[in-house]
């Protein structure tokens, strides 16, 4: 029997704490004799794992500890925005009376529909846009959709032809390129200022009547406002382009400014970022997109609209379609409703001011290098002569979890870092601690991080080009 406690592990079945399959464990014969099938059916005996149930509760708890989450510590993943969501969401969207079968009438779901009608007017004020569509399933579905409206508006001015291009600065997310060429665009990278900006001379040379848009988040991914953010609509709007907007970054604004005062015509929100889903493993999270009305006829289709008190679905006139079925994650919908409604006017404002503020704080706690600044909701800093990839497996050993490494690619190891506006001045604390550990220790150290956790270092190339994906039993 052993008495010695490791947490779960799973790359070694010798290692201390292995934590075998569910069904590796005590695994008993069943007889078939008595089950009542016909004989050319039943099995000659049944091997199951014979459990109790709370052994079978415990083998799960153990795994869930074998990762990290933001229930285990912060985790200031940058641009990610990992944040812990409240728990009163989840009750939202359990309700029963949200699990309504969506091929239902209108008619007899009319509650449904005005929650919709209300989460499409609520982000349109938040965002300062004529209209929203809450189709698309993520922040990168959302941008793609925006892309598609784009073109959709080009078209309609006998203009696609000619716009062949999408500018992106070298700070954004690889989804803004990746959708912009997946439109069927070019993609014009602009290079960024040396104050981390959008270099304004750079972009009225990228500029042309071939520029079908210019795709920016502000503050961008380095946590700087764009200040020339009027000047630069300006620039995109006399040659004819449309600015989208990438909402990845929009905790940062919350009841303080709106894109679309800012000149944006198109936007996404993540709202599994900024508002209550979990983000993570790739959704499901949903990413609204926001147009001024010149934009509005060419919308997904249905859009939810009220007449005379009732709710209904419509076609927008020149729709460019569905781009997923139905209305949308309708659950994710749930809570991003039930978040802003319970944070009302006030506390939207509050969610920003803790945002930046937290980011700032941070900022001034650690001591890696950090260019630039003052920052919004997160700041870019420098790991200097250690690798980034280093310093995020050792900060693993601290019980934190990494920033963003390596990205973006201007800032030589850079540490991507994003609090967000949950965590309490201890946490932020407790992270500072652990990155001044860390910038204070030697390469070997690093090298072999992290040593605390359930799984070491892996092989990444390994990993990925030769992955074991299927269950082996362990007496094979
Ligand atoms: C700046 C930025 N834009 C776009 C995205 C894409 O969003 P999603 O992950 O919802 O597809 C992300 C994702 O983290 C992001 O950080």
């Amino acid at each position: 029997m052993t008495l010695h406690y490791d947490q779960a592990r799973w790359e070694d079945p010798d290692s201390e704490g292995y934590e075998p399959l569910l069904s590796e464990k005590n695994r008993e014969t069943v007889s078939t004799e008595d089950v009542p099938l016909p004989d050319g059916l039943k099995r000659d005996s049944l091997s199951l794992p014979g459990l109790t149930e709370p052994e079978l509760a415990r083998h799960y708890t153990r795994l869930s500890q074998m990762n990290y989450g933001v229930e285990s510590g912060p985790y200031p993943l940058g641009s990610c925005t990992m944040k812990y969501n409240p728990k009163f969401t989840e009750d939202v969207a359990a309700l029963p009376s949200g699990l309504v079968h969506p091929d239902r009438s209108a008619s007899s779901t009319q509650g449904t529909l005005e929650l919709l009608y209300g989460l499409q007017d609520y982000l349109a004020r938040i965002g300062g846009m004529d209209a929203v569509t809450l189709q698309p399933p993520s922040g990168a579905a959302g941008e793609f959709t925006g892309i598609l409206l784009a073109t959709a508006y080009h078209e309609a001015k006998g203009e696609r032809d000619q716009r062949t291009e999408v500018v992106i600065p070298d700070s954004a997310h690889g989804t803004n390129f990746a959708s912009a060429a997946l439109g069927g665009y070019d993609v014009v990278e602009l290079p960024s200022g040396d104050d981390g900006r959008v270099d304004v001379d750079a972009l009225e040379a990228a500029l042309s009547e071939q520029t079908a848009a210019l795709m920016l988040t502000n503050p961008n991914t380095l946590g700087l406002f764009e200040r020339e953010i009027e000047e630069i609509a300006g620039m995109v709007h006399d040659v004819g382009g449309l600015l989208y907007y990438d909402g990845a970054n929009l905790n940062a604004l919350l009841g303080r400014a709106r894109p679309g005062d800012m000149g944006f015509d198109i936007m996404h929100y993540n709202v599994h970022k900024t508002f209550a889903t979990p983000h993570g493993g790739g959704g499901p999270g949903a990413g609204p997109v926001g147009v001024v009305s010149d934009l509005e006829p060419y919308l997904p289709t249905p859009q939810v609209r009220e007449r005379g008190g009732e709710y209904e679905f419509f076609e927008p006139e020149d729709s460019i379609g569905k781009v997923h079925g139905y209305t949308g994650n309708w659950l994710v919908l749930v809570k991003a409703y039930a978040y802003i409604a319970r944070l009302g006017d006030e506390g939207l404002v509050d969610t920003s001011a803790k945002a930046v503020l937290n980011a700032n704080y941070l900022a001034s706690q650690v001591e890696y290098e950090i260019p630039n600044g003052p920052f919004h909701h997160e700041f870019v800093a420098s790991a200097g002569e250690q690798d980034a990839a280093d310093v995020a497996k050792r900060m693993l050993d601290y019980g934190v979890h990494p920033p963003t490494t390596k990205w973006p690619e201007f800032v030589p190891e850079a540490l991507m870092t994003e609090p967000t506006e949950v965590e309490s001045k201890r946490s932020l604390d407790q992270l500072a601690a652990a990155f001044n550990a860390v910038a204070g220790e030697d390469e070997e150290t690093l090298a072999s991080a992290p040593n605390r956790t359930s799984a070491r270092r892996i092989d990444q190339t390994s990993a990925a080009r030769d992955p074991r994906l299927s269950w082996q039993a362990l007496d094979e």
